[in-house]
Formats: structure tokens, C-alpha cells, sequence
């Protein structure tokens, strides 16, 4: 990491300038743990704009669904915690479709095995949840696959406030209290996809999350759908060792960066506690303009 200035965030804005530090900051990782890392690992990095609040429901149609443990979104309530992928075309949607496909394509390009996806980062408060969000949304709408959206951080479950709906039971009821999986999934009223909230906040998130009984739980939802995609969002890496149980469970790990926030520093140090083999990509957060300036010159 010769030329990198540790406690410099990235910037905002410079999308070589910024692939090539984490590549350098991939590679510098790689080789402290002395292990090859995928050359591209990159080639998944999406750069995702700043959510925008207010945006028109003009287009949306409510599906329809008629599973007894329905829950129903409230579309005002979801798009002001910029869950935004519950419209259909925004720039922003776009930017996660196309996050979905390159996730899609690299799996399988790469014939990696698998669909449970851990989202993370390196500390709190740098996209996870909401990239886990608009991702799961981004998914169902793919016609080929469903979707199910699990939250995974046990000690700030926060994807039932994103989406404004009740959480009586969630992964910590079933994994600390035998509550059965059948209790557990709830639909929100988005066709194909199916959802997990956290449940009550626990303190020995580590060990139950790489518990035996969360083991059997993700080899029952796997094998029970496999068409299906698992978005885990997850723990922040730096802050508990939540995420390094959790890791030999999942396939595979998508790692959010905050642009303008997340040191290269943080970065480098995260990706020593995950599997270099399990990484997708880097999704690189609230980079201002992002998508706006190839709207801008399309459209003009
Ligand atoms: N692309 C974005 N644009 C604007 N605000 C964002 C964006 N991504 C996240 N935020 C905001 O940042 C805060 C933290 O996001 P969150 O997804 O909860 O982070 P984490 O799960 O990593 O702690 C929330 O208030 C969220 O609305
Ligand atoms: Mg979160």
C-alpha cells in the first residue's frame, strides 16, 4: 500500500483513481495473509449515487399477493428511508440492476456455487442495509429468480424500520429461542420476494450467527428454492467478530465502501477477517453524481 495515505477517505467523483487504490489495498491484503487473490474482483465494483428523497410513484403498481403471512409496505414510509429500487425506473434503480447483473454474471461466469450473499463493511452506517435492501428489491423484479432478504445484524436490526413494517419474529427468536422457520417469513407484498427481519437484539450475535443451528437454517432455505438468491445484510467487519463466524456459512460477500468516508485504511483491515475467494465485488456508496451525468448527456 506504498502510495496510499491510510487516513485519507475516498473520494468522491474518481472512479479510477479509486479501483485502482482498492486493488492495491486488495493486493496488499492478499499478500499479508499470503494467499492469490482474484484478479478481478473489481470487475463487480458499481458506483451507487446519493438516494434522493420524494421521488414520484408515478408507474409503480403494488403487486398483488395472497401468502397468509403478507405484510403491506408502505410506499411513502419505504422511498423517504431510500429503499428507492421500490420503483421500477429511476436512475438510481438502475445503478443496483446494474449491480444485479454483474453479481449475476460473475457468479456465473466464474462458476462459483451458491446463492446465500452477505452484504457488509468495513463499519457502521456505510450502506449495508439499504444496498441490502434495493438489492433484494432489484432482484425480485428479475423473472427468473426470487429473492430472500434476511437481516443479519442481530444487534442493529434495522431493515423492518427501512421498510416501516412490524418484526414480532426474526433470526435471533429463531436461533436463541427455537422459534420455527415457518414463523419466521413474512411477504411484503413484492412479488418473489420473501423476507427475514432480525428479531430482538441480542448480545452473542458472534456465536449464534455461527451456530449449528444457523447452519441448518441456511441449508434449509438454500435447498428449498434453489433458484433463489439469500441477501444477508450483516455486521459491520471492524466492529465484532460477527461477521468473520458468519462468513464460512455464506457463499459469497459483497463489501460496501462509503465514498468520501471509508479509509483505505478500514478497508485494507476488513478484508483480513473475510474470504478472499468469497468476495464478489465493491459497491462503492453515495458517490455523488454517479449515474446523473450519463443521464444528463444521454437524455440532452
Ligand atoms: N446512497 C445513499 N444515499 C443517501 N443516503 C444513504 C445512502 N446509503 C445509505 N444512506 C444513509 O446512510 C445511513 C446509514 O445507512 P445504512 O444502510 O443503515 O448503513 P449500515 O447498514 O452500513 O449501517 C442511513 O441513514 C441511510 O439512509
Ligand atoms: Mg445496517
Amino acid at each position: 500500500m506504498s502510495k496510499l495515505d491510510k487516513k485519507k477517505p475516498v473520494p468522491t467523483g474518481k472512479r479510477r483513481t479509486i479501483a485502482a487504490r482498492i486493488r492495491e489495498a486488495l493486493s496488499s491484503s492478499g499478500k499479508k495473509q499470503g494467499r492469490t487473490l482474484e484478479k478481478d474482483t473489481l470487475a463487480l465494483s458499481v458506483r451507487l449515487g446519493q438516494g434522493e428523497e420524494g421521488k414520484e410513484l408515478a408507474g409503480w403498481t403494488s403487486p398483488s399477493y395472497s401468502q397468509s403471512k403478507a405484510i403491506r409496505l408502505d410506499p411513502e414510509v419505504v422511498l423517504a428511508n431510500r429503499c428507492i429500487a421500490y420503483l421500477p425506473y429511476t436512475p438510481e434503480t438502475e445503478a443496483y440492476r446494474v449491480l444485479r447483473t454483474r453479481i449475476m454474471h460473475i457468479i456465473k461466469e466464474k462458476g462459483k456455487e451458491g446463492n446465500a450473499i452477505m452484504v457488509t463493511s468495513s463499519l457502521p452506517g456505510e450502506g449495508k442495509t439499504l444496498t441490502a435492501i434495493n438489492l433484494s428489491f432489484i432482484f425480485a423484479r428479475d423473472f427468473q429468480r426470487t429473492v430472500l432478504l434476511v437481516d443479519g445484524d442481530l444487534r442493529r436490526q434495522n431493515i423492518h424500520k427501512y421498510l416501516g413494517c412490524a418484526h414480532n419474529k426474526g433470526l435471533s427468536d429463531y436461533l436463541a429461542n427455537g422459534c420455527p422457520v415457518s414463523d419466521l417469513i413474512v411477504w411484503p407484498g413484492i412479488e418473489k420476494m420473501a423476507l427475514i427481519c432480525g428479531g430482538r437484539p441480542v448480545k452473542e450475535s458472534a456465536e449464534l450467527l455461527g451456530s449449528p443451528r444457523m447452519k441448518e437454517l441456511l441449508s434449509e432455505l438454500k435447498g428449498r428454492y434453489t433458484d433463489r438468491y439469500i441477501i444477508f445484510d450483516a455486521p459491520p467487519i471492524l466492529t465484532g467478530a460477527d461477521v468473520q463466524t458468519f462468513a464460512p456459512l455464506i457463499d459469497h460477500i459483497l463489501v460496501v465502501v462509503r465514498a468520501g468516508k471509508t479509509s483505505m485504511d478500514d478497508i485494507a483491515r476488513a478484508l483480513h477477517f473475510l474470504p478472499q475467494e468469497k468476495i464478489l465485488g465493491f459497491v462503492l456508496n453515495r458517490c455523488q453524481n454517479a449515474f446523473n451525468n450519463y443521464y444528463k448527456s444521454y437524455y440532452a
